[in-house]
């Protein structure tokens, strides 16, 4: 994914270096702009979804929209058939019905979803709740009675298999707080039986996040599917789909090679042995998708010397970018310029928090000020966490398309914008 030639970045086969030239250009001339920004490819998106169909045959992909929910980047994976869209708000309902996702391709997950939030996918006509909680489920299930609907739901299910992840992302155990305990699954069912106003229509379980491995997707698809004959005893009826939730890693160490870093082959030979012949087959892939599509592209501002080591401050901060604060997540920090030596930097933005730290003690080729530097596989729960905090303006979003053209999918927000709501 990423290369030197002659000491110059190449990002996928392209020039960083003019890219950033002409991206800068383009941001300061039409938006009187300078400053960090983030950089996608259309390419890589393509090339990253034609990989999952072509690795998984059959299976359907509901995108995780939480990872990176821009309405461009939504409408390039809206013209995949085989994409649906994982939605976890009200907010992103919305932005995935904009972006062109047909209502039946959507599916609606989350611990809380408020009861406006629930009557707005009940009259979008969502293909599915993914229902985590008893309550939650009462709660669909009253104020589809009383729109005089029938809600489908999905009920997400803790297999509590082991991943080998950070603690921050592990998702799938007993003790975590998503999804149905062995205990409400029976009480679900007595639900489900007695209650019109509710449709079953599959099971889902989401491990976590981070995985590199087949076996904990095939534990959890032998588990959903002795779920599921339990439910068809219970009910009479199949459920539709088995979903698998998102999680296929991605090395961020890994520079080189396609950022492909998941055993597809192995996944696709195990699985359909443990489910039933047709059954429909769900995943929700959030960061093996987004990731790689963006560049976070920051300046060097100021080098200070310390002992062992020099503090590099760049342009972008925390609020941009917050992975490595929250879980010490690991993103390259690649030169656009490789200059001879090298040296040991803390790599640190502009925002008043000792952990605003990209990276500690790093070797990297030696920066100096004013150097631009790219921020890679800062596509999934990049832009889309960012805040205003430090009253920072949100950073603007530039994509190469296929046509090879730059276009702004995302205006840097102004000073205007950013208290506009404020009184
Ligand atoms: C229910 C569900 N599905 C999918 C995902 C996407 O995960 P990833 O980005 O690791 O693929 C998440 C992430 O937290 C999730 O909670």
């Amino acid at each position: 994914m990423f290369d030197y030639e002659k000491n110059k970045l190449l990002w996928n086969g392209l020039s960083v270096e003019t890219l950033t030239h002409d991206v800068t250009h383009l941001l300061k001339s039409a938006h009187s702009y300078s400053g960090p920004f983030w950089l996608y490819q259309e390419s890589i998106l393509h090339d990253r979804v034609r990989l999952l169909e072509a690795e998984l045959p059959g299976f359907h992909f509901y995108y995780s929209v939480k990872s990176q929910s821009n309405l461009t980047i939504l409408s390039k994976m809206a013209e995949y058939a085989r994409v649906g869209a994982d939605v976890v708000s009200g907010g992103e309902l919305f932005r995935a019905l904009k972006a062109g996702f047909s209502a039946e391709r959507i599916v609606f997950a989350g611990v809380g979803k408020s009861e406006e939030e629930i009557q707005a996918a009940l009259q979008a006509k969502i293909r599915s709740f993914h229902v985590e909680s008893i309550s939650e489920l009462r709660d669909i299930a009253r104020l589809a009675a009383l729109q005089n609907l029938v809600a489908p739901v999905s009920l997400r299910l803790n297999p509590d298999v082991e991943v080998d992840t950070h603690k921050h992302i592990t998702t799938g155990k007993e003790e975590n707080k998503f999804g149905l305990s062995d205990a409400d699954f029976s009480e679900a069912t007595k639900i489900l039986k007695s209650t019109p106003s509710l449709a079953l229509v599959g099971l889902q379980a989401h491990i976590g996040s981070q995985i590199f491995a087949h076996e904990p997707y095939v534990e959890t698809a032998r588990y959903l599917q002795k779920k599921a004959d339990i439910l068809r005893a219970a009910l009479g009826k199949p459920v539709e789909y088995l979903s698998l939730g998102g999680g296929f890693g991605i090395d961020y160490k890994r520079t080189e090679g396609n950022a492909v870093d998941f055993p597809f082959a192995a996944l696709l030979k195990e699985i359909r042995s443990v489910v039933d012949k047709n059954m429909e087959l769900h995943f929700e892939p959030g960061r093996f998708i987004s990731a790689p599509l963006c560049v976070l592209m920051s300046r060097v501002r100021h080098l200070k010397t310390r002992t062992g080591k020099i503090i590099a401050i760049i342009d972008a901060a925390m609020n941009d970018l917050i992975r490595p604060m929250l879980y010490e997540a690991y993103h390259p920090i690649l030169p656009v310029e490789k200059r001879m030596g090298s040296a040991v930097y803390d790599i640190v933005g502009p925002v008043c928090e000792s952990t605003d730290t990209f990276a500690s003690q790093r070797t990297l080729t030696e920066l100096a000020e004013d150097d631009w530097v790219a921020i890679g596989y800062a596509g999934a729960y990049g832009s889309a966490m960012s805040s205003n905090f430090n009253a920072r303006v949100l950073l603007p979003a530039v994509v190469l398309t296929q046509e090879g053209k730059l276009s702004v999918i995302r205006k840097p927000q102004t000073f205007e914008q950013m208290i506009e709501n404020e009184i």
